[in-house]
């Protein structure tokens, strides 16, 4: 199980919403914790609020490598290397593709799939050679399971998140290196005001703020879950080593529904030449993936 206690952990998004939930779960472990995070006047209302020694801010964009490269020399060192990763920054974007703009791609892509590319890319040779293993949790949502006309682009993203997730668990596993995806619902969060931090440079064909649904998002994310309780959801995750990690009950039934239809897809083909070769080298890979998954249940 993953001991916690004076570990260093780096928190994408450290300054609002989950990410501040995770931040004041892992300081009451006993966790040093980077809160790196694009707004600096969000660190600094975050850190006053905790007035604890053992938390730095940095500021930084996950979606660039360079930055997020001197972000981890930062932490490093000041609080020693970073074996916890939470790969959680995201911003929202509730349009569907073919009103989008490249530039909107471009900006959900960049914070929601290659903000956790950098940060494994960033983190995960360091903790490797570290040598004392460690924890890459990586937040998608439920919209990396289901999937509307909008929002388009988030759903891409987090369905992608899922993938990096799973495969860098079975690459991971011989390092002593857990990966849990987080698939969260509706938090008490503030990400219905994204709009606010869109850089300049990718504002091509960016939509007017629709203010009217700004604040229904508002709204809606009051009645989310709070940040710590979905925050002690995760660490309890982490301790049981879960893939996934379902920190609120609501969609079991919708998901569950989702897998029957998707299995309905399936039609019973009369068998084509090659068929018989094929399943054999099938059974060849099943048993591998089986193999890994066994492997990284037990590797923390
Ligand atoms: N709130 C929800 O209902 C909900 C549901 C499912 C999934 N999620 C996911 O949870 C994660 C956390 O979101 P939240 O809801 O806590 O939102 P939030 O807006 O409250 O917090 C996200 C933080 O990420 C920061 N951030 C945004 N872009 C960044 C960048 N380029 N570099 C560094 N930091 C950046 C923001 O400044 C903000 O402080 C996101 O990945 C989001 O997609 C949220």
């Amino acid at each position: 199980m993953i001991n916690f206690a004076g570990r260093t952990a780096f928190v994408t998004g450290g300054a609002n919403g989950i990410g501040i939930g995770l931040v004041r779960a892992l300081l009451a472990e006993g966790c040093k914790v980077a809160m790196a995070d694009i707004r600096q006047d969000a660190i600094d209302k975050a850190l006053a609020t905790l007035d604890n020694n053992e938390v730095m801010g940095v500021q930084v964009d996950v979606s660039s490598r360079e930055g997020m490269a001197a972000a981890a020399d930062a932490v490093e060192a000041k609080f020693g290397p970073v074996t916890l990763l939470f790969n959680n920054a995201g911003v929202n974007l509730f349009q569907t593709i073919e009103d989008s703009s490249y530039a909107d791609w471009d900006w959900l892509m960049g914070v929601n799939l290659h903000g956790p590319i950098n940060g494994c890319m960033t983190f995960v040779p360091r903790m490797i050679a570290h040598g004392q293993g460690g924890y890459v949790v990586n937040t998608a949502s439920m919209a990396g399971w289901l999937a509307a006309g909008s929002p388009g682009i988030y759903n891409t993203t987090k369905f992608a998140v899922r993938g990096l997730s799973e495969s860098l668990r079975y690459s991971l596993a011989q390092h002593k290196i857990g990966v849990s995806c987080v698939c969260p619902g509706l938090v008490k969060s503030y990400i219905y005001a994204s709009d606010d931090i869109r850089p300049a440079n990718l504002m091509d064909g960016a939509k007017p703020i629709n203010t009217e649904n700004v604040e229904r998002l508002a709204g809606m994310h009051q009645v989310g879950m709070e940040p710590d309780v979905i925050a002690e959801r995760i660490l309890q995750g982490m301790r049981e080593n879960q893939t996934y990690i379902f920190p609120m009950p609501d969609h079991k039934d919708e998901l569950a529904e989702e897998f029957e239809t998707v299995l309905g897809f399936y039609r019973d083909y009369p068998q084509d030449p090659g068929y018989e070769e094929r399943v054999k080298i099938e059974g060849f890979r099943r048993q591998g993936y089986k193999a890994a998954r066994e492997a990284a249940k037990t590797a923390v």
